[in-house]
């Protein structure tokens, strides 16, 4: 059984105000993240001692969490390193990844819109996520519900938008569509490329 951890942020608590503040990155990354890191561990031990015990009753129930808990471990890693401080955080002006936004979207602004009214239009809790979609060659724009629901197979992630009450509402209370306007200000866009080359 191999557990999952939880990763240290890459800056520090108080480096992404004023966009998002210091209670609700700390309460975020040591409450929440922490929380699915756990949830993923625990379910893992459930499902090897049924494994051991080769009782298989509560498969369904167990194979549920670990996607939920793994996919909300995932997607919070990627969350927290495609942010960085306001100060760092710089459009690209050239590039692959530029290119390959023109062509999908017709531009960057385009994309940010497409992103931005997906993350908006969340229906509960969930995720805004751009991938790369390997089997045609196209950046996509899709939703996460929850962490684990709407996903297409086998893409890979190269941005993520958290949109979970917990990551605006001690802030923005109930005005999602002001934090997600606000995020675009600490994306860490060399991150997004990076990700992009890899999965190139
Ligand atoms: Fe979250």
């Amino acid at each position: 059984m191999k557990e999952y951890a939880l990763p240290k942020l890459p800056y520090g608590y108080e480096a992404l105000e004023p966009v998002i503040d210091k209670d609700t990155v700390t309460l975020h990354h040591d409450k929440h993240h922490a929380a699915y890191v756990t949830g993923f561990n625990t379910t893992l031990k459930k499902i090897v001692e049924a494994r051991e015990k080769s009782d298989y009753s509560a498969i369904k129930a167990l194979a549920k969490d670990l996607s939920f808990h793994g996919s909300g471990v995932v997607l919070h890693n990627l969350y927290w390193e495609n942010l960085c401080p306001k100060s760092e955080s710089k459009e690209p002006v050239s590039g692959n990844l530029l290119e390959q936004i023109k062509t999908g979207f017709g531009g960057l602004d385009k994309l940010k819109a497409e992103m931005g009214a997906a993350a908006k239009a969340v229906e509960g809790s969930g995720w805004a996520v751009l991938v790369w979609d390997k089997y045609a060659d196209q950046l996509l724009v899709l939703q996460a519900e929850n962490h684990q629901k709407l996903a297409i197979w086998g893409v890979a992630p190269l941005l993520v938008i958290d949109v979970w009450e917990h990551a605006y509402y001690l802030k923005y209370q109930n005005n999602r569509a002001v934090y997600v306007d606000a995020l675009w200000g600490i994306i860490n866009w060399k991150i997004v490329e990076e990700r992009f080359s890899k999965a190139k």
